[in-house]
């Protein structure tokens, strides 16, 4: 018979005859004649009761089961007698799939981020890291749920490419050439003896790819995996992650603010709306005020300030930062979280930056000092968002790019675009791992990736 899973089981309206329910023991406890297990799927966080007497026919080697251990029950679901569970389910056979032993490094008692982190091949079977993982997945449906509900085109941009879109050079080469022994050319490595006869990387951002469809199917984003190879060891930054990137035609700077902030308020009531359950246990155990901070993000009109004006905040705010801040400068995470959480106390968008800290792609202003950027501030986390109006004027890109220094003959096909049917666009980033912190509370990036990516550390 096909297994139930303790999520649809939980929402029974009626006792059931018959079931098959498999999952792992969390724990065991036995009276003189029948035993309480505890056993979870993984489907929910709840666990579901198990009882198991002694009529049973393996009764003995049930007593040995031990936490971590896998089992298939087969039995009815009835109404709970005793207080904490509606439901509870008696087993008429239970069978044993493998029995973990005492070293099953997740016993009973909590354990803490930093230890989990070194198992992190184990650490979604405990109560926090499933709830984390189940969330994650809530929010990418959401995200395309989001999108679709709003006739956006999903865009598989490449992973592997030839230019940098940031142009920051934070980029991971992808090369089959063998460093033992070079192709050389001029005493330099020829990579147009290279395995894509030029050299390649892996995407820092799907935009560029992104911006070609928004200009044939009008409004599309992209949803994958990302790498940056910064050297920056801090809690919101991992060398791969997944971002989120709508391209609009036709679109302004204004229109992709009331964007950004119409989908972070939109998932935001998603996950209080659909993942009740799960998001009590990071109220309980990782943040107080989660709900609150949630409940406030998809009620506050998100605040809207020039970046001139946020610098001349942090100037004024008679904080001694460990950076100091003056027009030109790019805000460091604590400025940032000083903004969104002690001077608004709500999320932030910041526009208009300095072209020489942003890169070549965004629209100059008429001021020829800023460009058309704009960063979306969220409390704990600091920038959630990134993104700009696209410079759509040929002559105006090209001079951007002499300027940065990235060679237009790499970017013939990008600035085809600008020749042929070019329009104002505009689009943004969403850092998706930083997204899951904001809705759990989490405060270290590691913990919500399956297996993170960081420098120096790649155990998984
Ligand atoms: O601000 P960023 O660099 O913007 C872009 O890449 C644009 N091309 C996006 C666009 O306009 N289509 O990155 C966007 C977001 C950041 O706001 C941040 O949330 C996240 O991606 N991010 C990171 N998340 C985790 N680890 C890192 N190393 C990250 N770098 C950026
Ligand atoms: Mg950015």
């Amino acid at each position: 018979m096909n297994r139930i899973k303790i999520i649809s089981l939980l929402k029974s309206e009626t006792p059931r005859d018959k079931i098959t329910v498999k999952g792992w023991v969390r724990t065991r406890r036995d009276s003189s004649n029948f035993s309480f297990i505890e056993i979870n799927d993984g489907s929910c966080l709840e666990n579901l009761q198990i009882i198991a007497d002694e009529s049973l026919e393996n009764y003995e080697d049930i007593k040995k089961l031990t936490t971590g251990s896998a089992v298939a029950v087969f039995g009815n679901l009835i109404e709970s007698q005793g207080k904490g569970q509606l439901w509870e389910m008696k087993a008429k056979a239970l069978e044993v799939i493998s029995l973990a032993p005492d070293s099953y490094p997740l016993q009973k008692k909590r354990h803490t981020d930093e230890f989990l982190r070194t198992i992190a091949h184990l650490r979604p079977r405990t109560n926090k890291y499933g709830a984390v993982f189940r969330i994650r997945s809530e929010l990418s449906f959401a995200i395309h749920k989001f999108f679709r509900e709003r006739d956006f085109r999903y865009i598989h941009s490449p992973i592997i490419t030839g230019s940098d879109c940031e142009g920051a050079g934070e980029l991971f080469k992808v090369t089959t050439i063998d460093f033992e022994n070079p192709p050389k050319k001029d005493g330099k490595i020829d990579y147009s003896r290279d395995f894509f006869g030029t050299e390649a990387s892996l995407t820092v951002s799907g935009q560029l790819s992104a911006e070609m469809f928004a200009l044939a199917l009008g409004d599309v984003y992209t949803f994958g995996p990302t790498f940056r190879a910064e050297n920056s060891n801090t809690k919101r930054h991992v060398s791969e992650f997944w971002m989120v990137e709508p391209e609009m035609a036709f679109c302004n700077l204004f229109e992709d603010i009331d964007l950004a902030e119409e989908m972070v308020k939109y998932l935001a009531v998603f996950i209080l709306e659909e993942c009740a359950d799960d998001l009590k246990l990071f109220t309980r155990f990782v943040d107080k005020n989660l709900k609150s901070t949630l409940e406030n993000i998809a009620q506050s009109e998100f605040k809207r300030i020039l970046y001139e004006e946020a610098v001349e905040i942090l100037r004024k705010s008679g904080k001694n930062f460990k950076f100091d801040i003056n027009f030109g400068k790019d805000l460091q995470t604590e400025h940032e979280r000083y903004l969104t959480e002690d001077f608004f106390k709500k999320p932030v968008v910041i526009y208009n930056y300095p072209k020489n800290i942003k890169p070549f792609y965004m629209r100059l202003n008429d001021d020829n000092k800023t460009v058309a950027a704009m960063d979306v501030l969220v409390p704990r986390i600091g920038e959630l968002i990134g993104g700009s109006q696209r410079e759509e004027r040929l002559s105006m890109l090209e001079a951007r790019m002499n300027e940065t220094g990235l060679l237009k003959e790499n970017y013939w096909w990008y600035l085809d675009s600008r020749r042929f049917g070019t329009v104002p666009h505009s689009g943004f980033g969403l850092g998706f791992d930083r997204l899951i912190m904001l809705m759990t509370g989490t405060s270290n990036i590691r913990d919500v990736i399956p297996f993170p990516r960081t420098p120096n550390s790649i155990d998984f």
